[in-house]
Formats: structure tokens, C-alpha cells, sequence
């Protein structure tokens, strides 16, 4: 099967149709926009692109909606085919909702937010464990022209009401409660607590996941009630392409998280594209991607990617662990999964307790496996292969980040010369042009080596700005290296030309698969009254990918026990960002290697958590070396 031959622009085998999408990137993407999208009307400009001025535009003139897209277009072509499977937190009892009843939900949600005066252009904040009225508020606000800011529904209060405020949101969708892992999350409470800072927040709609009530205010709407009295009928909006879908906040290299913006039809094209072909998904397949809908991957490939494909896709609201470790396997049995989507983390976790809670389930419905967020070390990835894939599934390590909107890199199982290998990202995606750069700045053009990874040309999926910040989004992304778009990790190029990523080039860690800046971490810690200073550092952790080590000075004038500072510490990380934020290990300082002009030598923290003593490099510019040896000796009394 030639996965592209039907979308009309003449080539004959895939890596001609490669070629063409990067060299011919304009009638490529015309051709498929015209043949995957539903459009109200036409576009009349493909691209629009000026990558060193941080200007990116797809599809002008066009207009479409994309929960019509989405939901409508596939009720009227298989109205009762599964759209979503919620595996809930309670092993085998999974809710099913066909097209048809996601389209009737989205719509009395549609109807419901209008009439409480959500407007095209406004931004509604999303704080909602994995399930169906997630997806439909989702696409409810693509119906209204609204756009959504999903916030991960294990972040605290603090930082929920951040990104609140910088959203300016007016209304938030939340559950009474959330359930996960058997333990019942008090989310409505938390709600409460960050809404005290938004003074933009009108209302606040509460649908219920559990039988507990909860106390609801004057701002307060009963969700399901008030669905319940509305149409399910409800006109979409016609929307530019460019017009926003969504913000969503990840982490940098600086304390304040930046609302990425993704817009319409650029970016639901780039996930329905990737969806199809990076999986060799095909119609009837049921799919599943177990990340959480408050990151990039739930928005492209729990919902938008399947969901534009008419596809079946499972979302899942549980641990890998719960009830036991043969959770995702008895998952995949009981829903007949063919595709799985999940984190490298997860899987190294699994590994550890051994293959039996594998060999339990049937998971001959399985033909591709997915890893996403973080590199995959050769022994999870041979264990992914060969325990959980029984040898016959192809595993495709995915990179690509909220930035770039879906895949950018990965293998393609469906070629006829598919080769992969363990641990390697592999090639681009349609479209797609990676280029390395060396420390001068220039294209490196040779194999065997590495260098910063861009992406020579605009695509249709990628970040157009930052919400509230243009100039960081041209600063992070456009300047580093003009004309080119910048992703901050590294990458090597084989012999062979396949990609393998090495990891970031700044200061932002990946620790379970969620992504932070040591920075952010910095900012919690020193607010703390007992902390003069602090550095943050992510090390190699055999099942978190990375761990977060804490250097920290003490004031000098405060009498404190270090135990009392480490539990202050972990309580203002889980209060300030999330659980996921507190360290693994805390080494109180007396003070931090410096450079003579103040700045804290990361480098050397780095070097002596790795026990790469011999490399510590050139010490010349230390302020006092010192303050090494106390560090070393400081880290060998801790360990
Ligand atoms: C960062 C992006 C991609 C969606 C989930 C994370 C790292 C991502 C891989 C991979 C090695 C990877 C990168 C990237 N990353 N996928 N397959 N191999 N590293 O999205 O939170 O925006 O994080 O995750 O460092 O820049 P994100």
C-alpha cells in the first residue's frame, strides 16, 4: 500500500513521496489539506512563513471548524462507530460513546457555554482528568470558536491560577473529584483555592466524577444539569485557520511557563497526519494513548490525531500499576487495543517487575508500539519489543515536543525498507527537514556526528507564538540559529543518516516524561525563608529518566534543622507546581561553585553528581576552586 498514492500529487513510493513533501512542501501540504479537511471555505495561500521573523501562517483564507471535522463528518458516515473508550480509574468498567453521542454531548456543551456568554476568542481553562466531557469541552470550544487551555489535573493551585491569569480565562471546567490509582484527588477543591488569585474567573462548571458532593458557590454551575437542558444541536463557528484552537503551557529555561499557541488547521492536519501513518493506523483500529490530556501528546493523539481520522481512541484515567502491574496488558485484552501509545518511564517501571504480569494477557491484537517523551534506553526498549510485542510489533520512538504540535521524528513501520533501531528516533516526518548545527552556528552536512537539532522549514503543526509573549517565542525559537526553527535538544546523526536525540541543550529536565526548567524549581526553593541560594540540576534516575538534584545554601542568620527545610522544601514544590517538582535529593551547601562574575557553575554541579570527576574542565574562571572540593565532599556525605 502506497500510505499517500490517493492524496493526488503523483509520486510513486514513499521515500519519493518524502522527498516531494520537503522539497515541494507547498503542494504537498495543499494536496493533503484539500483531501483530509472538511472546509467551510477554501484557502487561498498555503504558507505564509518567515521563520527568522518568527512569522508562521497556513492555509490563509480558509475556514473550517474542527469539531466538525472532528465529530460531524463521521456521524454522518458511521454515526454509531465507537469514538471513545474511557477506561476509568476501576479496572473493567470502561464507558463507550459513539460519534454520534460525543457530537450530541459536544453539542449541548457548545450550547451551554455560549449561553453563559463564552465568545469566539475567549480562552477557557480545562482542569479535568482524562474522560468524554474532557473531550467534549475540548471540542466544545472549537465548536464556539472559544479556545481551550487544558491544565494538567495534577498541578497544584498556585500553578493552575498562574496559568489562569495568563490565559485570562473567565470560565474553568473542572470535576467534583478525580480518581486515580484508587486514591480520590480533591480537584474542585483545588479549583476553589486557585480561582482566589483569578479575579477574571466568572464561573466555574462542575461536572461530577463521583457520587461526593462538593460544596458549589454563587460562581459555580452544575454541569451535567445544565447540559441536560440544551439543544443538541449547535451551529459551529466558521474559523480562520489562523485563528487560535488552544494555548498550552510548558516549561523553558526561565521560572514563568510560556502558553504555546496552537492554531486550527495547520495544527489538526499535522496531528491527523502523524496519527495515520507514524501508527500504520487503519480504519477500525482502536487506539490508544495512555499520556494524560493535560500534555501535548493527549491533545494530538488521545484526541484530535483519532478523533480527525474517525478513529476509536482509548482514554485512559489510571496508573500502569493499578490495581497491579498488569493494568495496561489486562487493558489491552479486554479493549482488543491495536495500536499503544505510552512513556518510556512507565515501561522501565514495568520491566522491573518482571514479564509474567505481561504473559497474563492476550495482546495478539497489538501491531505497533508507541514511546514518547523522553529518550528510550535500549534495555526498555528491547523489553517493549520483545516481552510486550511478542517480537512482532514495531516500536516507534516518537520525538517531537508541545512546540512542534505532533510527531516530527520517528520510524515509519509501514515502509518497505523499514529498518529501526533500539533507541533511535530515527527519520523525519513528511515534510519535516532536520538540520544539525555545530557551535559556530553552521549546518553540519556530515554523518556520524551531532550537533543542536532545528528544523529548516515551517510545517503546518508547529507553535505559532507564545500567548501573551511574541518576543520570547522569536528569542527561544527563531533567533538562535535565523531562518531556522530551534528545539533546544541535541541530537546525533548515524552513518546512515537516522536521528538519535541526546537530550536538552538547556537548562529544562525531563523527569518522568514531564518536562521542567530547573529554573522554575530554583524560584520554589528560594522562596523559602530559610534558603539563601539554591541550583538545580536533573541526573540520570534508572526509572524517572532523569531526578532532580537540589543544591542549597542556608541563610546564615537562620537557625534551622535540615530536616525542617527539606520538608518545607518538598511541601512549597508540591504546593507551587506539582509532586512531580519535589527533589530526590537536597545537599545543603555552604555556598555554590561561582564564576568571578557571579554566575553559579552549573556545569561542575553536573559533573560531580555524575562522578565525572576527571572531567570537571577547565576551573579557570571559578571564583574560588575551593568551593569544589567542598561541593564533592558535600555530595559523597550525602549519598
Ligand atoms: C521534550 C519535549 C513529545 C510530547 C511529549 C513531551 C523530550 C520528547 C522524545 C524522544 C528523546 C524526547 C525532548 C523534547 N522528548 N520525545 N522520543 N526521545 N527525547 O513534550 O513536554 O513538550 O517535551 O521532550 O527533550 O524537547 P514536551
Amino acid at each position: 500500500m502506497l500510505p499517500l498514492g490517493s492524496c493526488g500529487v503523483g509520486v510513486s513510493d514513499r521515500s519519493d513521496l518524502q522527498d516531494f513533501s520537503v522539497c515541494s512542501s507547498d503542494s504537498f501540504w495543499a494536496a493533503v489539506a484539500r483531501q483530509r479537511l472538511s472546509w467551510i471555505r477554501p484557502f487561498h495561500t498555503v504558507q505564509d512563513c518567515d521563520l527568522s521573523q518568527g512569522r508562521i501562517r497556513w492555509f490563509e483564507g480558509g475556514k473550517l471548524n474542527v469539531s466538525v471535522n472532528c465529530l460531524d463528518r463521521h456521524v454522518h458516515t458511521c454515526p454509531e462507530r465507537v469514538a471513545v473508550i474511557w477506561e476509568r480509574d476501576e479496572p473493567k468498567s470502561e464507558v463507550k460513546l459513539s460519534y454520534r453521542q460525543l457530537l450530541e454531548m459536544t453539542c449541548r456543551l457548545g450550547n451551554l457555554l455560549r449561553r453563559r456568554g463564552v465568545k469566539k476568542g475567549d480562552c477557557v481553562t480545562i482542569y479535568m482528568p482524562p474522560c468524554p466531557l474532557a473531550v467534549a469541552s475540548m471540542l466544545a470550544c472549537a465548536r464556539i470558536g472559544a479556545a481551550h487551555n487544558v491544565v494538567f489535573a495534577g498541578f497544584s493551585a498556585d500553578a493552575l491560577a498562574e496559568r489562569i491569569r495568563d490565559a485570562q480565562s473567565s470560565t474553568v471546567i473542572t470535576v467534583n473529584q478525580g480518581v486515580r490509582g484508587g486514591k480520590v484527588i480533591e480537584l474542585k477543591k483545588t479549583v476553589d483555592a486557585a480561582i482566589q488569585s483569578c479575579p477574571t474567573v466568572q464561573q466555574v462548571f462542575v461536572a461530577m466524577r463521583t457520587e461526593n458532593p462538593v460544596v458549589m458557590t454563587a460562581k459555580d454551575v452544575a454541569m451535567e444539569e445544565e447540559m441536560a437542558k440544551e439543544d443538541t444541536v449547535c451551529e459551529p463557528a466558521g474559523m480562520d485557520s489562523e485563528d487560535t484552537l488552544f494555548l498550552l503551557y510548558t516549561s523553558g529555561s526561565t521560572g514563568k511557563p510560556k502558553g504555546l499557541v496552537h492554531t486550527q488547521a495547520g495544527y489538526l492536519l499535522y496531528a491527523a497526519l502523524t496519527h495515520r501513518y507514524v501508527f500504520s493506523y487503519h480504519d477500525g483500529d482502536v487506539f490508544s494513548c495512555v499520556a494524560d490530556i493535560g500534555w501535548i501528546t493527549g491533545h494530538s493523539y488521545s484526541v484530535y490525531g483519532p478523533l480527525a481520522n474517525g478513529g476509536t481512541t482509548v482514554l485512559f484515567e489510571s496508573t500502569p500499576i493499578y490495581p497491579d502491574p498488569g493494568r495496561y496488558w489486562e487493558m489491552v485484552q479486554r479493549l482488543k487495543i491495536n495500536q499503544f501509545y505510552g512513556a518510556p518511564t512507565a515501561i522501565r517501571l514495568l520491566l522491573k517487575y518482571g514479564d509474567k504480569w505481561v504473559h497474563k494477557y492476550d495482546r495478539s491484537t497489538l501491531k505497533t508500539l508507541g514511546s514518547v517523551g523522553e529518550p528510550i534506553n535500549t534495555e526498555a526498549w528491547e523489553w517493549y519489543h520483545r516481552v510486550v510485542g511478542q517480537g512482532r510489533c514495531p516500536v516507534v520512538d516518537t520525538w517531537w515536543q508541545t512546540e512542534t504540535g505532533g510527531i516530527c521524528i520517528a520510524p515509519r513501520p509501514a515502509d518497505p525498507d523499514a529498518e529501526i533501531v533500539p533507541g533511535m528516533a530515527m527519520r523525519p516526518f513528511f515534510g519535516i527537514k532536520p538540520v544539525l548545527m555545530d557551535t559556530e552556528g553552521k549546518v553540519v552536512t556530515s554523518n556520524d556526528t551531532s550537533g543542536a537539532l532545528c528544523i529548516a522549514q515551517p510545517w503546518p503543526g508547529m507553535a505559532r507564538t507564545i500567548h501573551n509573549d511574541p518576543q520570547r517565542f522569536t528569542e527561544t525559537y527563531c533567533q538562535p540559529y535565523p531562518g531556522y526553527f530551534f528545539t533546544g535538544d541535541g541530537a546525533y546523526r548515524s552513518k546512515e543518516g537516522y536521528y538519535q536525540i541526546t537530550g536538552r541543550l538547556d537548562d529544562v529536565i525531563n523527569v518522568s516524561g514531564h518536562r521542567i526548567g530547573t529554573a522554575e524549581i530554583e524560584d520554589v526553593l528560594n522562596q523559602c525563608s530559610a534558603v539563601a541560594e539554591s541550583a538545580v540540576i536533573g541526573f540520570s534516575h534508572s526509572i524517572k529518566g532523569q531526578g532532580i538534584y537540589a543544591f542549597v545554601v542556608l541563610k546564615k542568620s537562620i537557625d534551622v534543622q535540615e530536616a525542617d527545610v527539606t520538608r518545607q522544601i518538598n511541601d512549597m514544590a508540591s504546593k507551587k507546581i506539582a509532586k512531580y517538582a519535589c527533589p530526590d535529593y537536597i545537599q545543603f551547601a555552604q555556598r555554590l561553585p561561582k564564576t568571578r562574575s557571579g554566575k553559579i557553575m552549573r556545569r561542575v554541579l553536573r559533573k560531580v553528581v555524575d562522578s565525572e570527576l576527571e572531567g570537571l574542565g577547565d576551573l579557570s574562571t571559578l571564583d574560588d576552586p575551593e568551593v569544589v572540593q567542598e561541593i564533592i565532599q558535600g555530595h559523597h556525605d550525602l549519598l
